[in-house]
């Protein structure tokens, strides 16, 4: 089975991390998988909505620790990663997110790309970057302040608290907190509604609101820079250890 599903299913495009076992923490091979999805969704007129999917075991353990210690040895951070938050920011479809269980890292900042998010009540949402040693990633340290205030973004992306399903409505980060058994239906069901609208009408909307993508680009940018170089510090080095080294 192929850690990253596609499924077209009329107008909608489900792109859904598959790797259960690893609570669906990402590749690189499936970061490429699931930008190659978002990409090529930009030339299909028949596609008016991207679903982003997990499990109900969780929506997505953020990026693979173990790439993370090749990416230390190396210096470099995987330029499928890269590819794949452009490809989100620069999305010309819209994207609804269904999350369930734990969201960590990019599995959380994904979401600040979403246009429409809906959690199930047992979702739980943390970016641990300053906690590994990292920095935040994905543009969330330009979004997540603009989202939901500088002193909530430093508690989510810099303390690295977690938020609840119902904590991350009340931010601006979901939109809908429903029992983990309603979630798909209505994930579904909003990307549904969306893509019965008029395209070209979203899509210019969602131009007009986006008009910072080109500055989001930057941003993944510069964050990516600072985050390759935390990569090979100490403190990430020893968190990385601590993660893969731990008994259970
Ligand atoms: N990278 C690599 N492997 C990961 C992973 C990650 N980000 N997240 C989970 N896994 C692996 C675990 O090592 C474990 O593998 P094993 O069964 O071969 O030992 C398996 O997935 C299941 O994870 P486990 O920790 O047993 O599940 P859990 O339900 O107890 O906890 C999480 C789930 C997501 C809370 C926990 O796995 C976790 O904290 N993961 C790391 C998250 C993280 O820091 N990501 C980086 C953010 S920048």
């Amino acid at each position: 089975m192929p850690d990253i599903l596609i499924a077209d299913d009329g107008a909608i495009r489900t792109i859904r991390m598959n790797r259960p076992e690893k609570k669906n923490a990402l590749t690189l091979a499936m970061y490429d998988a699931m930008a190659a999805e978002i990409e090529g969704a930009a030339a299909r007129d028949d596609l008016g909505c991207l679903l982003i999917a997990g499990h109900a075991g969780g929506f997505c353990a953020g990026n693979d620790i173990v790439d993370f210690v090749d990416m230390t040895n190396i210096g470099t951070l995987g330029a499928p990663i890269l590819r794949f938050l452009h490809a989100l920011n620069r999305s010309e479809k819209p994207v609804v997110a269904a999350v369930a269980g734990r969201a960590v890292g990019v599995g959380t900042t994904m979401l600040m790309h979403c246009d429409h998010v809906v959690a199930a009540d047992d979702a739980l949402l943390s970016t641990p970057f300053v906690t590994l040693g990292l920095v935040p990633e994905a543009g969330s340290s330009l979004i997540a302040p603009r989202l939901m205030g500088h002193a909530r973004a430093f508690e989510l992306l810099v303390m690295g608290r977690p938020l609840t399903a119902a904590a991350a409505k009340d931010a601006g980060l979901v939109n809908t907190v429903v029992p983990a058994a309603d979630l798909e239906a209505t994930a579904l069901a909003a990307a549904r509604e969306i893509a019965t609208l008029p395209p070209e009408s979203v899509a210019a909307s969602r131009r007009l609101m986006r008009g910072t993508v080109a500055q989001i680009d930057g941003r993944i940018d510069a964050e990516a820079e600072a985050f390759r170089k935390r990569l090979a510090s100490p403190e990430a080095k020893a968190a990385f250890a601590a993660f893969l080294g731990r008994k259970r």
